[in-house]
């Protein structure tokens, strides 16, 4: 029995190709893939499994890396944004994970903790983006209080976040760079700075360590994606099928709200996947999917778990399959129809789809 009902095709052999990529563009720096979101939206131990050739793994949030841990997982694990109480500390260190260190309270804490084992830090400067990270100021001061405490392993790693990487003729990131290699200047310690978009587009940004994550998922982060010197391959293809053929008289109208109306007489295929899957339901009409890899227009509003396409006089079965995004049809297109970005559309995919790894 084929089930109707939405599947993300996940690609493990994409996602090696991608991770070649970027192996290929920072030859000299170690690759420290990011995994937060599980691994946005693909599966984070699934991705971790397959990512062995990587030299360390990085979360947003405690739990995830005490989920990669509990999965099996030996490799170090950065904590990319830190911990937030000092009594995070022991299982940090029990756990052998990795912290970044963006603000003050988290280097004094750290200097007056008791541990029984050092722990790896890597400490971010603020050069821009406003988010987490120390004052440029502060830099070189917690530098020293971190590096003067038994509490911190040696080789403190230098880090920042670039803010518009994926612009290329933005000014910000060159100003960045700039920032951080004044107020890091007599510092020893490795440095990372390149997250995807460093890596494909700033090249003097690749230091020791590139932290790529969106473009692993075989996305590019680029405003202006067709610059890339490289081929990505999307790891996610989204599909469904058709569940019912009807057809509509010219005049009549389809779905909540009555958004769409036929000038025509045409053939219109029911899809089974919705908002409730996690496909964005502000997505404009005449947004595309692919049948048979052939490009079909949504007409009306994308309802909880159905949405509607216009097939014409075509061969498009009930049981066919659709493809939403993924292989032949990019979801950065998509995110552009859904006025959003690839991240947030990978993010989104709810439990009720089932994933399929392949091989
Ligand atoms: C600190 C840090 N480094 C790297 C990344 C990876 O970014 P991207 O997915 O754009 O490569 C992220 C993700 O937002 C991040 O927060």
């Amino acid at each position: 029995m084929r089930l109707r009902k939405p599947v993300a095709r996940i690609d493990l052999t994409a996602l090696q190709h991608n991770l070649h990529q970027v192996r290929q563009l920072a030859p000299e720096s170690k690759v420290l893939a990011v995994l937060k979101a599980n691994a946005y939206g693909h599966g984070m131990l699934q991705v971790a499994e397959q990512l062995q050739q990587v030299d360390a793994f990085g979360v947003a949030r405690l739990d995830e890396a005490l989920a990669l841990r509990a999965g099996g997982v030996v490799k170090p694990i950065v904590l990319l944004e830190g911990f937030f109480d000092a009594d995070e500390l022991p299982q940090i260190v029990a756990s052998n994970l990795q912290v970044v260190v963006h603000q003050q309270e988290q280097v004094d804490a750290i200097v007056a903790a008791k541990l029984d084992a050092p722990i790896r830090v890597w400490l971010k400067m603020d050069t821009g983006m406003h988010r987490l990270g120390l004052a440029p100021e502060q830099f070189q001061m917690a530098y020293q209080s971190l590096s003067a405490s038994a509490n911190c392993l040696p080789g403190i790693r230098l880090m920042s976040h670039f803010a518009s990487a994926d612009d290329q003729q933005s000014p910000d990131t060159q100003a960045q760079l700039q920032c951080f290699y004044q107020h890091s200047q007599g510092l020893t310690g490795e440095i990372s700075l390149a997250n995807s978009a460093g890596v494909l587009a700033w090249l003097e940004s690749h230091q020791q360590w590139v932290r790529p994550g969106i473009m692993l998922y075989g996305v590019s982060p680029l405003l202006q994606p067709q610059e890339m010197t490289i081929e990505l391959k999307p790891v996610m293809t989204l599909c469904s099928r058709v569940i019912a053929i009807r057809a509509i008289a010219a005049g009549e109208t389809v779905g909540y709200g009555s958004t769409w109306q036929a000038s025509v007489a045409t053939r219109l295929a029911v899809v089974a996947i919705g908002y409730g899957d996690g496909y964005p339901r502000n997505v404009a009409n005449g947004t595309p999917v692919l049948v048979h890899g052939k490009r079909y227009p949504i007409v009306g509003r994308v309802s909880m778990d159905m949405l509607t396409i216009d097939i014409g006089r075509d061969q498009v079965a009930s049981g066919d399959e659709v493809v939403l995004w993924g292989k032949g049809l990019p979801v950065e297109e998509i995110a552009v129809k859904a006025g959003t970005i690839p991240y947030e559309l990978l993010c989104n995919i709810t439990p009720r789809v089932d994933f399929n790894y392949d091989p």
